[in-house]
């Protein structure tokens, strides 16, 4: 009978026969970390997708992010873990929508979160991730930016920037955007020593009571170098499990118990397997076009960032 230890082994085997490398966005399960070349946000997928030696790149996350390996490795064969797992705010907003605004603000730089499309991207200047975003905003010469499509992202950018301008447009996170206030002072209630560690796509409401914000990588560096010893955590719910697994002499709670990814919880160990024996995933194409007009903003985002 298979077990998690026999399908992990196959897997080892699989990707040095194949010459294939796993990159694993931190919101997948800890089998599929202990699987992967490379485990981070957004921005260090991005880092590592455009150095990585192999001639295969699986993506276990969802679409944007191996579209993103994809536009910077166009030579290689890109696999998405599970052909179902997108980003639902990717799409908020249209290209023809995007097109419109441009037109109403044309003296703006148009920012985009690196979740969205890759037709969206070629529509933008400049690109950022979570861990990013402050450092390349403030590195734009422009001081009146539009950001598209996370309103939660954008309004935490413009109270760290606020020389800028900053005009968020879109949407926001369904999983973030449902967490509030009330949950931050029942949870502090329950536990008042613990330390409240967020995410920018988190509301203003939860942001601004916290002692932390920032990207996945960045919670959980913060988690594991505090001298505290609990923590309330406001992000994907997968993060307080890697997180105890990390550091077992602290403690860690979710803000939400419902702050879940329902697409970054599709891939699973047996995905992998199969993406590894050619029956699942799905390889990445886009159009040599869509590639060359999207990788603008997101070499502009690794040069300001
Ligand atoms: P990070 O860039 O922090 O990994 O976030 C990606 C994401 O989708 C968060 O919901
Ligand atoms: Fe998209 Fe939110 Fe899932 Fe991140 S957590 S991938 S922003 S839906």
């Amino acid at each position: 009978m298979n077990t998690t230890q026999t399908i992990r082994d196959e897997i080892l085997k699989l990707k040095k026969e194949h010459d294939v490398c796993i990159l694993a966005h931190a919101y997948q399960s800890q089998d599929i970390w202990e699987v992967a070349d490379y485990v981070g946000d957004s921005y260090g997928l991005s880092l590592q997708a455009a150095k990585t030696g192999q001639q295969t790149v699986l993506l276990c996350g969802v679409r944007f992010m191996a579209e993103t390996v994809k536009i910077l490795s166009p030579e290689k064969k890109v696999l998405l873990s599970h052909p179902q797992a997108g980003c639902p705010m990717a799409q908020q907003i249209s290209v023809a929508e995007l097109a419109a605004l441009k037109e109403t603000y044309p003296d703006y730089t148009v920012a985009a979160y690196i979740n969205t499309t890759s037709e969206l991207k070629t529509l933008c200047d400049v690109c950022v991730t979570s861990s990013s975003a402050v450092k390349i905003i403030q590195n734009i010469e422009n001081d009146h930016i539009l950001f598209i499509p996370d309103c939660n992202l954008g309004g935490w950018i413009a109270r760290q920037v606020p020389e800028k301008i900053i005009r968020p447009v879109a949407g926001g996170c369904p999983a973030h955007a449902a967490m509030h206030a009330d949950q931050v002072r029942q949870m502090k209630s329950l536990f008042p020593e613990a330390k409240l560690l967020v995410h920018p796509e988190c509301k203003a409401e939860v942001t601004e009571l916290a002692d932390y914000v920032g990207s996945t990588t960045g919670i959980m560096e913060y988690a594991k170098n505090s001298s505290a010893k609990s923590f309330i955590i406001g992000t994907e719910n997968s993060i307080v499990e890697h997180l105890q697994f990390a550091c077992p002499d602290k403690r860690f709670y979710p803000l939400s118990k419902d702050c879940i990814c329902s697409n970054m919880k599709l891939t699973t160990l047996m995905d992998v397997w199969h993406c590894l024996h050619g029956t699942g995933g799905e390889e990445i194409t886009l159009s040599e076009q869509v590639m060359k007009q999207a990788r603008r903003c997101i070499d502009t985002m690794l040069t300001l960032g």
